[in-house]
């Protein structure tokens, strides 16, 4: 992926519209910040661009800059009047999240980053809006606290829990179109896009989707809130996570012990100091989802009355992903200028070169807790790709947290078609990168999984023993397969165990 002459597609800038906020009424504190769309979302045409010739940093950026270059994995929706009427709607919305917790996020990365605490970042790989439902939105965070839970007491540090939900909806995809059968559709690319049935009419690319999108991201979010502050997620009540099914899991006894002795030397605590410890009755969550659909991304972009800078306020920490991280293309330059702590897929596809160039371009202040670098291998190739990328950055003197995603190098395809994961795959590259990690100085400071708090049957493999013959019985994702509550359990069970001799500053 080498910065080089190429065809790109470009939308054709509009004139500005801008469809600003006053700062009055539910956003009272937050001022949108002007939503203008590329006219022709619908009929990009080609340019030419010399990448290497463009001076990015110099540019001044604006929440719309982005709109200048090209945009990678757009979508084409049919009647861009209709979608700009729906952004403006969405920027005259509250945000779903608020700079100071933003804010707070990014101390709590740097934290990770120097080694004193844990990055748990997980959830679905793309939201569905049919799980916006009280049992699946409490299930996957009971699962993110038992994880979270076992990695406290096993690698005995605070945990940062960040939640692939309430707004993972976009999906970017290898191809646009999809065949089925000798019948070509547009590829399925997230339910605030299109739908996933193989129908033209499911397939188009409906702007209402995006005011569901931020309607469930909200419904998820309030939820997730309300839990975390009340007795639900009280260290008192570790009862309330019990996940029926997962309880006949093999491992589940080693969860069970350190529950006990969490609880144990809860009371002991209490007793000595004669009250209650304060702090133990919340839980906070964080939200991070890929930020692909830069204008919806860019309908939430704020600026405050109390801060400075231009915030993304639909999520405490967007990230871009493989397919959307060139220099001199829309997503990366729509992050430049955001004050959030942001994520970056790395994988083989990157040289040291280009990730050093998109680390100093997207932190050139070398804020700590701004970058989380997100490794991407696949279990064969970490130890031959990851350690120039590693030695790149640390020689460069750049400030990064290390987090391995151990998934999305680890797909492949059953004999039926069927996309899987293996278990063994994805422990053995957590297993690798932390090694490859502590060879070159450097630390891994968190895990990024797709999983569910159900019951799927997505990932082959774990203590239950889950066989691909077992896959359809299941199988609910859109995009890639998940761990399930089990499965993820066990994970979080043997990371501590890999994990022990981490390097700590
Ligand atoms: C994802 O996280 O769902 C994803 C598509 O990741 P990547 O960009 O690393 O392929
Ligand atoms: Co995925």
């Amino acid at each position: 992926m080498a910065v080089r002459r190429r065809l790109l597609q470009h939308p054709v800038p509009l004139p500005m519209s801008p469809l600003r906020g006053d700062g009055s009424g539910n956003a009272a504190r937050y001022k949108a910040v002007a939503v203008t769309l590329p006219s022709a979302w619908r009929a990009p045409h080609f340019i030419i661009i010399d990448s290497a010739a463009m001076a990015f940093d110099s540019q001044p950026w604006t929440p719309e800059s982005w709109q200048q270059l090209p945009v990678l994995q757009q979508v084409r929706y049919p009647d861009p009047d209709e979608l700009r009427s729906v952004l403006a709607r969405i920027a005259s919305w509250p945000p779903l999240v608020t700079s100071f917790e933003v804010d707070t996020l990014r101390r709590r990365l740097a934290e990770a980053a120097n080694g004193r605490s844990f990055l748990l970042q997980g959830g679905d790989c793309a939201e569905r809006f049919e799980d916006c439902q009280e049992e699946i939105i409490k299930n996957r965070l009971k699962i993110l606290l038992q994880m979270s839970v076992v990695l406290i007491y096993g690698l005995k540090m605070p945990v940062v829990r960040v939640g692939r939900f309430a707004g993972q909806f976009a999906k970017p995809r290898s191809a646009p179109t999809e065949t089925r059968n000798g019948v070509t559709l547009p590829s399925f690319r997230g339910d605030n896009i299109n739908g996933s049935a193989f129908t033209a009419e499911a397939r188009r690319p409906d702007p209402a989707r995006l005011i569901l999108a931020y309607r469930c991201s909200a419904v998820i979010l309030n939820l997730v809130r309300a839990l975390g502050e009340g007795g639900f997620a009280n260290l008192h009540n570790l009862h309330y996570w019990n996940l029926g099914f997962a309880e006949r899991s093999p491992h589940y006894e080693e969860y069970r012990n350190i529950i006990r002795r969490v609880r144990d030397a809860l009371t002991f605590a209490e007793t000595v100091a004669h009250q209650p410890i304060g702090g133990l009755r919340r839980v906070r969550f964080f939200t991070c989802h890929e930020a692909l659909h830069l204008p919806y991304e860019q309908a939430l972009t704020r600026t405050s009355k109390y801060r400075d800078g231009v915030y993304n306020l639909s999520t405490h920490l967007p990230w871009i992903g493989k397919r959307t991280l060139e220099l001199g293309t829309a997503h990366v330059e729509y992050m430049r200028g955001i004050r959030n702590p942001i994520g970056i897929k790395v994988g083989p596809h990157l040289s040291p070169r280009e990730l050093t160039s998109l680390v100093r371009h997207l932190n050139p202040e070398g804020v700590y807790g701004r970058l989380t670098l997100i490794t991407r291998f696949g279990v064969s190739k970490v130890e031959q790709a990851l350690p120039p990328l590693v030695r790149a950055v640390r020689d460069g003197g750049h400030k990064v947290l290390w987090c391995c995603d151990p998934m999305h190098g680890n797909t492949q395809q059953t004999n039926d078609g069927i996309k899987t994961r293996h278990f063994d795959s994805i422990l053995a590259e957590v297993k690798l990168v932390n090694r490859v990690l502590a060879a070159e100085g450097a630390r891994l400071g968190g895990v990024h999984l797709e999983l569910a708090g159900e019951d799927v049957t997505e990932c082959i493999g774990g203590a239950s023993g889950l066989e691909e013959s077992d896959l359809r019985r299941a199988y609910l994702t859109t995009v890639d397969p998940r761990l399930n509550a089990e499965q993820a359990l066990e994970v979080a069970l043997r990371i501590v165990g890999m994990l022990d001799l981490m390097p700590r500053n």
